[in-house]
């Protein structure tokens, strides 16, 4: 199957152009129907319409997150698309919207990339909370999103070592390199496979909410 996406980011968009290259290479069997930002400011507004991919910012300034969620959905409405990919999206979407994308089998057709090894270090400042802690190894994780914050089901992990002579610079590049080879791969392997998931992460114990 060709997977049909939409991007949600709020900020640099390196990830989303790591989507669209593998998609342009052909390494992605997919499209990325839609782009969509809180942000209008984001440069990965720039990089969508760089690819010729209708991409909007929703300002989430002044309004409260029904609010705009609300919007977000108007705009997502007049697309198909299979997953919603958050791509350094730095709103946390509520339960009204993820349930707007539920899946037959009980998730959410909604996933997340988190630099870490979840559940160590979630939030915004993975990659310095790591670094701060001291890890030899630290990581990147795509999950299924559901109601919690950085969390739900892992669909894949990446490990990166964190090397003697490592700043916090050094760190984050070699980390954000894994991120963008895992995120087009997985997407890929859903496009193939559709989603599997280790029996423990079972939907039913998601869709709580
Ligand atoms: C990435 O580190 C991603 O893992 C995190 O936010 C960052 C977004 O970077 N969720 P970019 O906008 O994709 O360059």
């Amino acid at each position: 199957m060709s997977i049909k996406l939409a991007v949600l980011a709020s900020g640099r968009g390196s990830n989303l152009e790591a989507i669209l290259n593998a998609i342009r290479n052909k390494s992605l069997e997919g499209s990325v129907e839609v782009v969509l930002s809180d942000n209008p400011a984001a440069t990965a507004i720039d990089i969508g319409k760089r690819f010729a991919v209708p991409s909007f910012a929703v300002d989430r300034k002044g309004l409260s997150r029904e609010e705009h969620e609300s919007l977000m959905l108007d705009k997502l409405a007049g697309y198909s698309v299979d997953y919603v990919v958050l791509a350094g999206y730095m709103r946390v979407l509520s339960p009204y919207f993820l349930k707007k994308f539920e899946h037959e089998r009980g998730f959410y057709r909604v996933i997340n990339i988190h630099p870490s090894l979840l559940p160590a270090f979630p939030g915004k400042s993975a990659y310095e909370d790591a670094f701060a802690y001291g890890v030899r190894v630290s990581g990147v994780t795509v999950h299924l999103v559901d109601d919690q914050v950085d969390h739900g089901p892992i669909l894949a992990q990446e490990p990166f070592p964190r090397l003697d002579n490592d700043t916090l610079d050094t760190f984050k590049a070699r980390g954000l390199a894994v991120e963008h080879e895992l995120y087009p791969a997985v997407l890929q392997r859903i496009s193939r496979e559709g989603v599997r998931l280790f029996p423990q992460a079972s939907p039913q114990k998601v869709a709580s909410t």
